[in-house]
């Protein structure tokens, strides 16, 4: 620290005042430049959006949480000035055997967000941490390190969730997620839903009531995305989730604007005005995840397009189909696909992430590749019997590129690649070809793909429809339409996803089941089957 910042810290703790929370009394600065509060007294319990952990690395993760006293109202609670906050990691859970410590400063900038990142660890080990700011204490979270580069390893078990309106169902799933204390949680977007408050959805049979209701109008400036992601994050299931285990998170389309892709919304907004919402939106989803420094927006770009590995066993390649992707064909709509589909400029990860992707394929030596990524890489005809519609939104509606991934992969002679996906609200297991309709003899790789926490209510377990899909879609090979999340069991040798449902989400408390293991075999994108 340099003399300044300590003569400053030092000023601070002696003469300023410090109550925030509940008509905050404004600190009294006596020091030059911005003021930094060593010891507030909130009226209100500071930590109320909980903490998290997130980008695990072999030797440490960050650390996150937000001071948010009123975490609804203007402001939450805080008063315009940097406040000093202290955070503690240990070795055990009940924080006795402290192995690093430090202070952080929360931002007014930030909207008083703190991110750490912790270094010096121990590699594939649990560790436990908490926050402390004036008198007021977090709830303590477990993070877990990766293990070394190419260290020998024989399992791993990581969820897979997303997909979180918040007015649709209760976060139940999300509670026992946290019971499974997986390695680590893959957040694949939809983090937040952009809609504004309602009271009641529309369906055939009548109007429903919600189950919960977004606080305000859709969201554009950054109090208005600052105050969704609090509310989602007052959600004591959720944080239990993030308290549970590190998240690596992605976005998808919800965080910023339904269907948005690059600088182009779905009403025709000039881009130069919608990129001042993707500013807005891009510095509030990086104040409330536990992102690495790295991810800092600048402007309306945010680089999240990243790779964790385990060991030797796994290389999770985490990709970011929204910010470089071309405009989706067909008039950008689920439904009959036209001759766009397979126009030859179009881009699903844009050049730059996809000559990425492919020297990180290219070099990996794990047993297993990962594609981590929002949108459905099978392409699926979603209309039984005569005629065919696709959702164009996701990687059908974008041939050319999704040919040039799956011919890498063939290429480079992988034959372990797993693609994990989200966005459809629904469970699917399936094979990956070429030609989804003229499957070759051989799959490139395997999709699992996660059903929602909670968007679209309580769904059912099998849909008459989709049960007509998979007997005209050979690589389909299994479907279900309940809440939940996935659970991936990896060993060197076998590859176990089981999908995790609830029987409704409308109320709190639903148990969970295990509604089915699909399990395919090292070296065998052909075995997948029911284990
Ligand atoms: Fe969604």
């Amino acid at each position: 620290m340099t003399d300044m910042r300590a003569r400053r810290l030092e000023m601070s703790r002696r003469f300023a005042l410090k109550t925030f929370g509940g008509g905050a009394i404004a600190a009294l600065s006596l020091t030059l430049g911005a003021p930094i509060l060593a010891a507030p007294i909130f009226r209100q319990y500071p930590f109320q959006l909980g903490v998290a952990s997130g980008d695990p690395a072999a030797d440490g993760f960050v650390i996150w949480t937000r001071l948010a006293p009123e975490p609804l109202a203007a402001g939450h609670g805080m008063p315009a000035a940097a406040v000093e906050v202290e955070w503690i990691v240990a070795s055990d859970a009940r924080m006795q055997d402290v192995v690093a410590r430090g202070t952080a400063i929360a931002r007014p900038e930030l909207g008083h967000a703190v991110h750490v990142e912790v270094g010096g660890l121990a590699p594939n080990r649990p560790y436990w941490y908490r926050f402390i700011a004036g008198r007021e204490r977090s709830a303590i979270g477990r993070a877990k390190t990766t293990p070394a580069i190419g260290q020998p390893i024989d399992k791993l078990r990581f969820a897979v969730a997303g997909c979180q309106h918040y007015e649709q169902g209760y976060y139940t799933a999300h509670r026992h997620m946290a019971q499974e204390q997986p390695d680590f949680v893959y957040c694949y977007g939809d983090y937040i839903y952009e809609y504004r408050g309602n009271r009641f959805r529309n369906f055939s049979e009548g109007p429903v009531e919600m189950v919960r209701q977004h606080v305000g109008d859709e969201v554009y400036s950054i109090n208005d995305y600052r105050r969704r992601y609090a509310q989602y994050k007052m959600d004591v299931d959720l944080q239990a989730a993030h308290a549970a285990a590190p998240w690596f998170v992605t976005w998808d389309d919800h965080e910023i604007d339904n269907n948005w892709v690059s600088a182009i919304d779905q009403d025709g907004t000039p881009p130069s005005y919608f990129a001042l919402r993707q500013q807005m939106a891009m510095q509030a989803y990086y104040e409330h995840m536990p992102l690495r420094a790295s991810a800092l927006p600048i402007g309306n770009a945010m680089q999240l397009y990243r790779q964790a590995s385990f060991g030797d066993l796994l290389d999770f390649n985490m990709l970011d189909t929204r910010q470089y992707r071309t405009d989706q064909p067909c008039g950008d709509r689920w439904g009959v696909p036209c001759e766009e589909i397979s126009r030859s400029n179009a881009e699903m990860l844009g050049r730059q992430q996809e000559r990425w992707l492919f020297d990180r394929l290219g070099s990996s030596k794990s047993r297993w590749q990962v594609l981590a990524q929002q949108v459905m890489m099978m392409d699926l005809d979603r209309t039984p019997g005569e005629g065919k519609t696709e959702n164009l939104d996701s990687w059908a509606g974008y041939r050319i590129p999704r040919q040039r991934v799956l011919d890498q992969i063939r290429r480079l002679d992988l034959d372990s690649v797993v693609v994990l996906t989200g966005d459809e609200h629904q469970n699917y297991a399936g094979e990956l070809h070429v030609d989804g309709k003229r499957p070759g003899a051989k799959p490139i790789a395997t999709e699992f793909v996660a059903t929602s926490i909670s968007s679209g209510g309580n769904g059912e377990d099998q849909r008459e429809i989709t049960k007509l899909i998979q007997q005209e879609n050979a690589s389909l090979k299994w479907h279900n339409s309940r809440r939940g999340y996935i659970m991936c069991d990896v060993t060197p040798d076998l590859w176990t996803t089981e999908y995790k449902t609830l029987d409704y989400v409308h109320e709190r408390g639903a148990p969970l089941q295990t509604r089915k293991r699909m399990a395919v075999a090292h070296g065998m994108p052909g075995s997948l089957a029911e284990a």
